[in-house]
């Protein structure tokens, strides 16, 4: 993405949030007057694809692919071997939260460029009575970081906050998972982590691993410790080889046999800070030992009578999500069309005026006051949404935060479902593809260069056009801001519907709602709404973004004709983990082609 200059409507002007918030409830009425009830009647969602909503000519995924179905459970990642093993724990008779530990450790081993335990995540959990749970993993700034850190003598932005030891942040994973076994775990840690262990000491190389490492060959060969892992005598292995990372499996091993004390303490955390002395990394002993996960209340809302749950901050997924839905729900996006420049006009000024919130106000709550509250509420969407012209985009620099306060794109999402009906949502990360490229020699895994979600120069965007404010400044062991948006939806009724999510960077909260509003609005089934082209606009900079070939000629000069700059992706966005209930129980899971992942149920 191209960079953007900073402009005054983007300055926060501190104290204003509750004059802007009551203003708003003052007006609420007469803004209020002639609009539709948010609440519509839903659409019925089944296996069977939608005929009437064609996708474009030249889109490359298929409108009515078959959804892998089962009665029982269901498990959906970017990879075979992590869905295998998931599949494997609820075949043994473990849950979805029992499932989502091992997957987890497993995508550490099949998955490097996303998959960790030198990063961190979320997981939202929904158990089949409906109590939900959010786990806030994420990465945390180390003690000795400063606001400042990555400038240089004349202020300017360094590439250290993604390149190299000074990128990371404390990583979160492992005491993530740990914390759900505490609170969710049925079967015994060891037999969790095991399977990772086993896919350490060697598993054979497919097609979705071989072609990740060789586009990402330049830059794993960097550092010597990484080099060593990912390009044995000078090559990443190819399809059919055997990989072995033998330090990663006894970097498992200790982990497996102590619990977090195999990470955050003893031979692994030596390891890592000898790392970090090695390349002018901050990490210390003590930030390892001190780290500590968050359970939060997760973010609720209602979309069209769909019980959303999804991550609060420290991630903004959420409460992003949270303010799109509202200010779209008086629209019928059903009687426009499916991508008719109609629907997509007015998402993507839901989306603009979402996300100039999301980068002022939101930041980890831990550490600064947040405005979480009128974020979710339906007065501020209606207020928000109030200047929505049918005809004509608002330019993002005439959309200022209207609150004020006093993952290359990698990451990775997975979703599963088990025979009791518990669902989790999990999205993690190491931040870009292979994270800060460090790899802790003779622990074998990847750090993460997490530290660039900070807002490193309040103002100036990061490696994702992001441009964000003052609330996500660095602060020692504050945690940065994460788009990341696992998510769960339950149907009118109460009953679990859908499990979602998808790695992306900026665009992961788009394509999450993307994926929510094709089977609530649209009634695709859950390949339909995979497989369906996304489009992408984060306020700054103000483009609309969509998929190769992901856009009909006439839509995009429709849009340009209402004043909207877009822009064709040479890819494509995204890699969504969908899981839907259909009518009968039957688990529908679709695994997005665009990665190549795996979709497996029992
Ligand atoms: N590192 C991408 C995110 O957390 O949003």
């Amino acid at each position: 993405m191209s960079a953007a200059e900073p402009s005054s409507s983007r300055v926060a002007l501190s104290g204003r949030r509750l004059l802007t918030f009551a203003l708003a409830l003052a007006l609420a009425p007469v803004l209020l007057a002639g609009c539709e009830s948010g609440e519509s009647m839903p659409v019925t969602t089944d296996a069977a694809p939608r005929a009437d909503i064609p996708f474009p000519e030249d889109w490359r995924f298929s409108a009515d692919a078959e959804p892998v179905t089962a009665a029982e459970g269901m498990v959906s990642t970017t990879d075979y071997y992590a869905t295998r093993v998931g599949l494997d724990v609820l075949e043994a008779g473990g849950t979805a939260m029992d499932a989502a530990i091992a997957v987890s450790f497993a995508l550490a081993v099949v998955n490097p460029a996303a998959g960790n335990i030198g990063g961190g995540g979320f997981m939202v959990t929904r158990l089949a009575d409906g109590q939900t749970s959010a786990l806030d993993y994420r990465e945390k700034a180390p003690a000795a970081a400063h606001r400042d850190m990555y400038l240089d003598e004349d202020g300017e932005l360094t590439d250290r906050s993604i390149l190299g030891h000074l990128a990371s942040g404390v990583p979160g994973t492992v005491m993530g998972m740990w914390e759900a076994h505490q609170r969710y775990g049925t079967l015994s840690w060891e037999e969790l982590v095991q399977p990772a262990i086993e896919l350490a000491e060697g598993f054979e190389v497919r097609d979705r691993l071989a072609r990740s490492l060789r586009s990402s060959r330049r830059s794993l060969a960097i550092y010597e410790s990484t080099r060593e892992v990912f390009l044995p005598d000078g090559e990443p292995p190819e399809v059919g080889d055997t990989f072995r990372q033998p330090d990663l499996a006894r970097t498992l091993t200790r982990i497996r046999d102590q619990g977090p004390d195999g990470f955050y303490r003893g031979e692994t955390a030596d390891l890592i800070v000898a790392e970090m002395e090695r390349g002018g990394g901050i990490i210390s002993h003590q930030d390892l030992a001190d780290y500590e996960t968050a359970w939060r209340d997760p973010v609720t809302f209602t979309y069209r009578g769909y019980t959303i749950t999804s991550m609060p901050p420290s991630s903004s997924g959420g409460a992003t999500m949270a303010l799109m839905a509202h200010i779209l729900e008086k629209h019928d996006l059903a009687a426009l069309g499916w991508h008719s420049d109609d629907m997509i006009h007015l998402m993507v000024e839901a989306w603009k005026r979402a996300y100039a919130d999301r980068n002022q106000v939101l930041a980890d709550p831990d550490y600064v006051d947040i405005p979480l509250e009128e974020m979710l509420s339906r007065d501020y969407a209606r207020i928000r949404g109030a200047d929505i012209t049918p005809d004509r985009a608002t330019p993002s620099d005439d959309i200022g935060p209207g609150l004020e306060v006093g993952e290359s794109t990698e990451t990775t999402h997975y979703s599963i479902v088990d025979r009791h009906g518990n669902a989790v949502a999990v999205t993690t990360t190491i931040n870009s593809g292979y994270g800060s490229k460090v790899t802790v020699a003779g622990a074998g895994f990847l750090l993460n260069n997490e530290m660039d979600d900070f807002a490193a120069k309040p103002g100036f965007p990061n490696q994702f056009g992001l441009v964000q404010g003052e609330q996500n400044a660095i602060e020692p062991g504050k945690r940065m801001l994460s788009a990341m948006t696992p998510t769960v939806v339950a149907d009118p009724d109460g009953e679990l519907f859908f499990v979602t999510g998808t790695p992306g960077g900026s665009t992961i909260i788009t394509t999450t709602f993307q994926t929510i509003v094709n089977v609530v609005d649209f009634g695709m089934n859950v390949s339909q709404s995979v497989n369906a082209p996304r489009v992408h606009h984060q306020h700054l900079p103000d483009q609309i973004y969509f998929e190769n070939s992901g856009l009909r000629s006439a839509v995009v000069e429709a849009l340009e004709a209402r004043g909207h700059t877009l822009q064709e992706r040479g890819g494509t966005s995204g890699d969504v983990q969908a899981i839907m209930i259909l009518p009968d129980g039957t688990r529908a899971a679709h695994s997005d082609p665009r990665l190549g992942g795996t979709a497996l149920g029992h």
